[in-house]
């Protein structure tokens, strides 16, 4: 029979006291810090879920919606969304706690497909992923759609690339705050 995992079995959160080692010129917590932990986590989530090794091939949707500050308390929420052969799909989502009043703020969601390796660092199939709440549903095919839409994005931005001309795509620039110089 198909090896098969549950999405709770590897949901996981990471929890981490921003100090002000990890601040950034104007005091708010650096962009790479909150996504060295986003990578942390799902690896954590993946390789459970794999019981295997993981690597991150891609990341979608980081978008940072509000600073995090300096003493706040962040949590990772992380749970395999989608999985194909090899690869998983982790939402991740991110919570900030200002610790002091218990605010609440959710700084983003954002989703890594990581890839199972087996001993000889080749790609291997991971189980399959049972879907058991209306929220495991609705994320898994949250995810079929984002792996179909990016998919058809990469074809069309294959065939815009081509296409591109520098004459005649030049008026895509009018109104762009970008001045040329005299070639
Ligand atoms: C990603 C990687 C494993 C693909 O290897 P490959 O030999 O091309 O293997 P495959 O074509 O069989 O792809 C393996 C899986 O990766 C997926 N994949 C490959 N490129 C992808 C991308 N850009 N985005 C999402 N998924 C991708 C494939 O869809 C496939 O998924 P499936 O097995 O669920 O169908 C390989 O390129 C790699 O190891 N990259 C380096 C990853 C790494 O080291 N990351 C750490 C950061 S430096």
């Amino acid at each position: 029979m198909e090896k098969s995992r549950t999405v709770s079995y590897s949901q996981t959160t990471i929890t981490e006291l921003m100090i002000p080692s990890y601040a950034n010129f104007g005091g708010k917590i650096h962009g790479g810090i909150l996504l060295s932990l986003m990578d942390k986590v799902a690896y954590a989530c993946a390789s459970k879920h794999a019981g295997a090794y993981v690597v991150t091939v891609s990341v979608d949707g980081v978008n940072f919606l509000q600073p995090v500050e300096v003493g706040e308390l962040v949590s990772l929420h992380a749970s395999v969304n989608y999985v194909g052969r090899s690869s998983l799909v982790v939402g991740i989502r991110v919570i900030s706690e200002n610790v002091i009043t218990g605010e609440l703020k959710h700084t983003n969601t954002s989703y890594f497909t990581m890839v199972a390796k087996d001993e000889n660092s080749k790609p291997m199939t991971v189980p399959a992923l049972i879907l058991e709440t209306e929220e495991d549903i609705r994320r898994c095919l949250e995810a079929v759609k984002r792996k179909r839409l990016r998919e058809q994005f990469k074809d069309d931005f294959d065939n815009e690339k081509c296409a591109l001309h520098l004459q005649n795509d030049l008026p895509l620039l009018e109104g762009e705050r970008v001045m040329i110089r005299p070639l």
